[in-house]
Formats: C-alpha cells, sequence, structure tokens
C-alpha cells in the first residue's frame, strides 16, 4: 500500500485547478463541496467555469500555468489537461514547494489521488485502487451505492444529536456502546433511514432515559417471483439485518444468502414438508397461518429483527395482511416492503404487456383457488374485452375455469398464455387459447408454480433476454 485513506480538511484552503475544461469542473464541484477557496488557471476557460466565477465561486486566471503561480499558500494543485507537459510542470512546481498534487489520469504524477466516492454526508465512503483501475473503483462505488439508504446520513445526524446526551447519562464505555449498537441496527435507526428524524430523535431520547423501547421489529418483505436480484434495495438492507428470517417455498432461497451468515432461517412453508428436508425437523412440518403468525410474534417479542419474506408482494394473495394484523395485534413495530408480484414478473420476462394501448385498458389480478371445487368469479365481468385476466393459484382449475368462461359468454379464441416458475431460469411459457390451453398445459406437464395471462396482449409476445 502506498496511499494512506486520509479525510483532508479543505474547509477555506486555497487550492488551485489547472485547466478550465470538463474534467477541471469535475475536480472542481468536489473542492468546492469541500469549501476550498479555488483559483482555475488555464487560456481557455468554460462557460460553466465562468458562470461559477461570475457567482463568487472560484477565481480566474485566464493565462497559462507558469510554476511562479504555485506558491506555498496552495494546501492542493489539481492539473486537469489533457497535456503531459503542463502536467509535469505542475506536478514539479508542486513537489518543490512541498504542495498536494494531482494530476488527472497520470497517477506517476500525483501525491495525492481523488477516490470514487459515495456521498451520505455526513457519511463518505472513498474507494481507491491506488490507481491501478480508476474506471473499477467506479463500478465498486456502484455496488456500495446500492447497499447504501439514501438516507444513511440521517443515522449520523441522529447520533450528532444525541452525543452529548448519551455521554452525560450513560457515563460508562461499555454501556455507550451497547447504547450506539442498539440504535443503529434497531427500529429507531429504521426510522430515521425512513426520513423520520425528528420521530427517531425522540425514541432514541426516550431509550437514553431508559424508558422501555420496543427493540424487536418485524418486516413483512416481497421477496419477488424468484429472480434474486428482483428484491429491493429495502429488502436487501432489512435482511442483511435480520436475526431471525421466515420464509416459505415462494420466496426464491437464494435470497436467503443476503441474509447475514449468523441470521436464523426458518421455513414456514405451508404445503408440507419441504422438499429434500427430514420431516421430523422442528422447521420442517406443515405451518398453519395462526402457527406463522406466533413465531413473528415470539422471536420480535426476544428483541430480534424478524424478516417474514414472501414470494412475490406481501399483499398479493401472500396473506400478508393477515401477519401485519398479528403483528400490530402484539404490539410490535411492523414494516411492510413492496415486491414484485407474479403477475408482473411473468409478463415481462414472457415479454408481454399487460395493458396495451387501445387493446386492454385494465388489467385484473384474480384467484383460480377453488373453494369447494368451484371457483367463485364475477364471471361476465372477466369475460369481457379490452382487459387483462392474471390468474394465480389457477393451475388445478385451470380447465373449470376456462369452460366458466365459455359458459359466461367469453371467447374460445381469447389468447392464454401460462408462465410456470416466471422469472427462473427454468421459466416456460405456453400459449394457446380459452379452448385449448387446459389440454396444452396438462401435455406440457406444467407443475411448477404458475400464472395465466388472458388477453390479446398474449399475441404481441416479444422475445425478451430475460424470458
Ligand atoms: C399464494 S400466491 C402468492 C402470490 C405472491 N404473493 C405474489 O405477489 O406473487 C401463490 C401463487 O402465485 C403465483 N406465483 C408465485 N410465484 C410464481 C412464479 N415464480 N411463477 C409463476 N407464478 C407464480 C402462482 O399462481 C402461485 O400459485
Amino acid at each position: 500500500m502506498f496511499y494512506l485513506p486520509l479525510f483532508h480538511r479543505l474547509q477555506g484552503a486555497a487550492c488551485l485547478v489547472v485547466g478550465g475544461g470538463t474534467t477541471a469542473l469535475r475536480k472542481l464541484r468536489w473542492l468546492l463541496r469541500a469549501q476550498a477557496r479555488v483559483t482555475v488557471v488555464s487560456p481557455q476557460i468554460s462557460a460553466e467555469i465562468r458562470d461559477l466565477a461570475a457567482a463568487g465561486e472560484v477565481s480566474l486566471l485566464e493565462q497559462t500555468f507558469s510554476p511562479e503561480l504555485l506558491d506555498q499558500r496552495f494546501v492542493l494543485v489539481v492539473s486537469a489537461t489533457n497535456n503531459p507537459g503542463v502536467n509535469k510542470t505542475v506536478h514539479d512546481a508542486a513537489v518543490r514547494q512541498g504542495v498536494l498534487v494531482n494530476c488527472v489520469d497520470q497517477p506517476e504524477l500525483c501525491t495525492v489521488i481523488f477516490p470514487a466516492i459515495v456521498d451520505r454526508l455526513p457519511i463518505l465512503v472513498a474507494i481507491s485502487s491506488m490507481g491501478a483501475a480508476p474506471t473499477l473503483a467506479r463500478v465498486v462505488r456502484g455496488w456500495i451505492e446500492a447497499r447504501l439508504s439514501p438516507n444513511l446520513g440521517n443515522l449520523a445526524v441522529l447520533a450528532q444529536r444525541l452525543r452529548n446526551r448519551v455521554k452525560q447519562t450513560l457515563p460508562s464505555t461499555a454501556a455507550r456502546k451497547t447504547f450506539w449498537e442498539q440504535l443503529f441496527i434497531g427500529p429507531i435507526a429504521e426510522q430515521a433511514l425512513s426520513g423520520n428524524l425528528d420521530k427517531a430523535t425522540e425514541a432514541a431520547a426516550a431509550l437514553i432515559e431508559g424508558s422501555p423501547v420496543k427493540t424487536g421489529q418485524v418486516a413483512l418483505v416481497g421477496a419477488g417471483p424468484g429472480d434474486p436480484e428482483l428484491i429491493t434495495l429495502k429488502a436487501l438492507r432489512l435482511l442483511q439485518m435480520a436475526d431471525v428470517v421466515l420464509y416459505d417455498k415462494l420466496s426464491n432461497e437464494k435470497i436467503l444468502d443476503y441474509a447475514r451468515r449468523d441470521a436464523e432461517c426458518i421455513y414456514v412453508g405451508k404445503q408440507g414438508p419441504k422438499p429434500g428436508m427430514p420431516p421430523d425437523r422442528p422447521d420442517n412440518r406443515s405451518n398453519q397461518q395462526g402457527s406463522i403468525n406466533e413465531l413473528i410474534v415470539q422471536h420480535a417479542r426476544a428483541g430480534k429483527h424478524v424478516v417474514r419474506l414472501k414470494g412475490g408482494d406481501p399483499f398479493i394473495y401472500g396473506r400478508g395482511g393477515e401477519e401485519l394484523e398479528a403483528a400490530v395485534a402484539a404490539g410490535l413495530d411492523v414494516l411492510v416492503v413492496p415486491g414484485i408480484t407474479a403477475a408482473m414478473g411473468a409478463a415481462s420476462y414472457a415479454g408481454i404487456p399487460l395493458t396495451y394501448r387501445n387493446l386492454s385498458l385494465s388489467v385484473r389480478f384474480v384467484t383460480g383457488h377453488r373453494v369447494e371445487n368451484t371457483v367463485n368469479m364475477d364471471w361476465p365481468e372477466l369475460t369481457k374485452p379490452d382487459q387483462t385476466l392474471v390468474i394465480y393459484m389457477g393451475l388445478v382449475g385451470l380447465r373449470q375455469i376456462m369452460s366458466l368462461l365459455v359458459e359466461h359468454g367469453g371467447a374460445g379464441e381469447r389468447p392464454v398464455a401460462i408462465v410456470e416458475n416466471a422469472t427462473y431460469p427454468e421459466q416456460r411459457v405456453i400459449t394457446g387459447t380459452v379452448a385449448d390451453i387446459a389440454d396444452k398445459v396438462d401435455a406440457a406437464k406444467v407443475q411448477g408454480p404458475s400464472v395465466a395471462i388472458v388477453g390479446d396482449v398474449v399475441n404481441l409476445a416479444q422475445p425478451t433476454i430475460s424470458g
């Protein structure tokens, strides 16, 4: 390692930027964010830099750089020209004067380098490849950007607001450490990250004073239909914070890899033992909704961060509403994170637009789940044209559903697509019509989770890379 990452206070410090183009402007903006006093020297100066000068934010010297311009008043000089000769002259002058120097894209002429920055002020993450691969550093920045809540800075502001109070009330270092740990990973942090800084401050103040504060938290999190990349950034963050993850067979287990290694992942699938798992495992029984609700409450009451991971969206045929009611009735803090529902995942990955101008003006998500051997729906409504139906849980009753559509005046030639295992690598799309789709599905031996998309939009299907 030949660079040490340090954060340099530039507030009020004199800096020189050599160059008046786009690259100079980029560096200049960072220097201004750090509240440096910047002088730009260049025979040609862009309109944007001139605007900054007109606003009194920078000083201009419209001339070529000469070493006499650089003296020890300057803390840092940045050479942002595309002329290696000028850069070398700037570098040598800076070294003679003991001024820090950065020549853009010439690491051999730098005593300091600009990192790729993830800005969540007052939290700053700086990434460097030591000049070896700046583009890679920027790619890494993208990864980190995606991982950090846009409101992360709120946590630092919260800490700042509380610092003195914590010092006065909690004299021992150990007590302070426990307090901060509890704060940064608990529901109060979640409040701050959701933008409720004042509420979070109030709750944290109560925590300092020793008032009982609920520590457990329940998040009902949509896992999307399968492809693990379809979860939201918020879902990802909550999974990374979770102590306990309750999942069922509709959420892709690959998503569990996002959870902490020491998180307890409990299978709560309702439909019998999970394939490949010994049936006598305590987490491998046929779970009923009531016992899932109990598990959620029990773990959250024990102070754990519980993520109830749900296939698709928690509030679409997911019984998320009941879990929410149970958690709220138990007095727990709950949040619900939406997910991409199967209908949307299936349609996108199969290249079928759910609505289309002049062809399908609305879309209905309906359930084909049979109760007492029949499917109760408003059939005359469902047969109307100009709409798309997406039928969930309709595989078992598919033949009956299609007959009922025809019985109620629907067209037998209306197009239908069955999307099985939508968004998984093994996704299959079987197309047909209301009249023949059931036979086609039987012939294809469709067994995985499937939705039926019914409507003229099916004929618009286009190949996509993901499908
Ligand atoms: C109990 S519902 C859960 C729906 C889920 N909450 C959602 O928003 O997608 C289960 C039904 O969703 C549909 N489904 C879920 N995942 C699917 C997938 N990957 N491909 C196709 N259909 C899926 C199937 O119709 C399945 O029978």
